[in-house]
C-alpha cells in the first residue's frame, strides 16, 4: 500500500491523482477506452443510405455511414491514398464518398471505387481492391451506435448485458426513435468525474433541491460489467402543478406516467427515461482534464413541433437543469480541488457493498471503480496499484 494511502479498505478511497495525471489518462485510453464499446450516436442521424455523420473519437477521426444495404458502418475517416480526411463536413448525404484532394472516391461499404488517373499505378503494384477505407466495428442495440476500436471485444449485446438491454427495451423496442434536439458542450473536467455523479445519489438532496423532491428513487441494480440501472419515481407532490400536467403529456410507448430510469454505461454514457422523454448523454474524454458533453433527446419519429417542445421540456426539467446548471459548477469545482498537491485522496466508504436497494450510497462508486480497476490492471484506484 502507498505510505499515503488511508486505513481504510482500498476499494474505499480514490487517488486525487487519477482525475488529473496524464499518465493515467493515457493509460485509460489505451485500457478502457481503446477496448471497450463506446457511445457514437443514434441511428436516426443517419437515417437514409448514404447519409454519414463524422466525429472524432481519442483522436480517431471516424465516419459513420449507411450503405445501401441499410448497414449502418464506421469506418477511419482517413483516404487510402495520403491519408486526408475525406468527408470534411459534420454530416451530410453522399452517393459515394470522395476524398476532396485527388478525388479517390469509395462506395458506402468501403471500396476503393475510383482513382483518377489509376492507369498511372500500372506496375507499380498498387492493387485498387487492396485500399477499401479502414473499418471500426461499429454496432447498433436498439437503435443506439456504438463503435470499438477493439477487434477481441464481445459483441455489443454481450457487453451492455441482459439487463440493461431489457431496461431500455422500454421504450426503445417499441417505436421508431429519433434525435429532436442536439446539443455538446466543453466541460475543464476528467471524464470519471460526470461518471461518478451519475452514480452519487446523496448529493441529490443538496445540489438538486427540486429533483429530490420531485423524484424519489426506486431500486437500483448495479452489474459486474460496470453498468447500472437506477429506477426513479415521480412525486406530484414536489411539482408544481401546471409543469405536472406537461410531464405527462405524451408518454412514450410502454411508458407510465412517472416510470423513469438513469442507466449508467460503462464508460461513457447515461441514458435517462422520463415518462415522456428520453435522452442520452454522453462524454467524450478529450485529455485528462477536459471532456465534451453530448446531449441528445428522442422523440418520436413524426412527432410535431408541439411534441417535441413537450419533451424538450421534460429533458430541461429532469437533466439538463440539473446537470448543466446544478451539477456543473459542482464537476468544476471538484476537478479545481483534486489538483492540490497536498491532498492525495478521497473517500468513497460510505455504505455497506450492494448491489441492489433502494438507498444510494457510495457502493454504486465503488461498483463502478471495480471496472476501472479491472480494465486497467490495477488492484487500486490509482496507478500505484499496478499489478
Ligand atoms: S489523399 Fe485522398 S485522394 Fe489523395
Ligand atoms: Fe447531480
Amino acid at each position: 500500500m502507498p505510505p499515503w494511502a488511508p486505513k481504510i479498505d482500498p476499494s474505499r478511497w480514490v487517488d486525487n491523482r487519477v482525475y488529473t495525471d496524464p499518465q493515467v489518462y493515457a493509460r485509460e485510453t489505451e485500457r478502457i477506452f481503446m477496448q471497450t464499446w463506446l457511445f457514437a450516436g443514434h441511428e436516426s442521424e443517419v437515417r437514409n443510405a448514404g447519409d454519414y455523420v463524422t466525429l472524432s473519437l481519442l483522436e480517431q477521426p471516424l465516419i459513420i455511414v449507411r450503405g445501401t444495404d441499410n448497414v449502418v458502418r464506421a469506418f477511419y475517416n482517413t483516404c487510402r491514398h495520403r491519408g486526408s480526411r475525406v468527408l470534411l463536413e459534420d454530416c451530410g448525404h453522399a452517393a459515394a464518398l470522395r476524398c476532396p484532394y485527388h478525388f479517390w472516391s469509395y462506395d458506402l461499404s468501403g471500396n476503393l471505387i475510383g482513382v483518377p488517373g489509376e492507369e498511372a499505378y500500372d506496375g507499380s503494384g498498387f492493387v485498387k481492391e487492396e485500399n477499401p477505407l479502414v473499418a471500426v466495428r461499429c454496432e447498433v442495440e436498439l437503435g443506439l451506435v456504438f463503435v470499438c476500436f477493439n477487434e477481441q471485444a464481445p459483441p455489443l449485446r454481450d457487453y451492455l448485458g441482459p439487463k440493461v438491454i431489457e431496461t431500455l427495451s422500454t421504450p426503445l423496442a417499441n417505436a421508431q426513435f429519433e434525435v429532436v434536439k442536439y446539443k455538446g458542450y466543453d466541460l475543464p473536467i476528467n471524464w470519471k468525474v460526470f461518471a461518478e455523479n451519475a452514480r452519487d445519489g446523496y448529493h441529490v438532496p443538496f445540489v438538486h433541491p427540486f429533483f429530490r423532491k420531485a423524484s424519489p428513487p426506486g431500486p437500483y441494480f448495479l452489474f459486474d460489467n460496470g453498468h447500472a440501472v437506477q429506477t426513479l419515481g415521480m412525486d406530484p407532490s414536489g411539482i408544481e402543478p401546471d409543469l405536472w400536467v406537461r410531464l405527462q403529456e405524451h408518454t412514450l410507448p410502454g411508458v407510465q406516467t412517472g416510470d423513469g430510469y438513469i442507466v449508467t454505461l460503462f464508460p461513457d454514457a447515461t441514458i435517462t427515461l422520463r415518462s415522456n422523454v428520453i435522452s442520452i448523454d454522453s462524454q467524450r474524454a478529450l485529455g485528462p482534464k477536459k471532456v465534451r458533453m453530448e446531449s441528445r433527446v428522442l422523440g418520436l419519429t413524426g412527432d410535431t413541433e408541439e411534441v417535441r417542445d413537450v419533451r424538450a421540456l421534460g429533458h430541461a426539467t429532469w437533466f439538463l437543469n440539473p446537470v448543466e446548471l446544478e451539477d456543473a459548477p459542482i464537476f468544476v469545482g471538484q476537478q479545481e480541488g483534486v489538483a492540490a498537491h497536498g491532498v492525495r485522496y478521497s473517500v468513497i466508504a460510505r455504505g455497506t457493498d450492494a448491489t441492489t436497494g433502494t438507498r444510494g450510497d457510495d457502493n454504486r462508486l465503488r461498483q463502478w471503480w471495480a471496472a476501472w480497476r479491472h480494465y486497467m490492471g490495477v488492484e487500486l484506484n490509482s496507478l500505484e496499484g499496478e499489478a
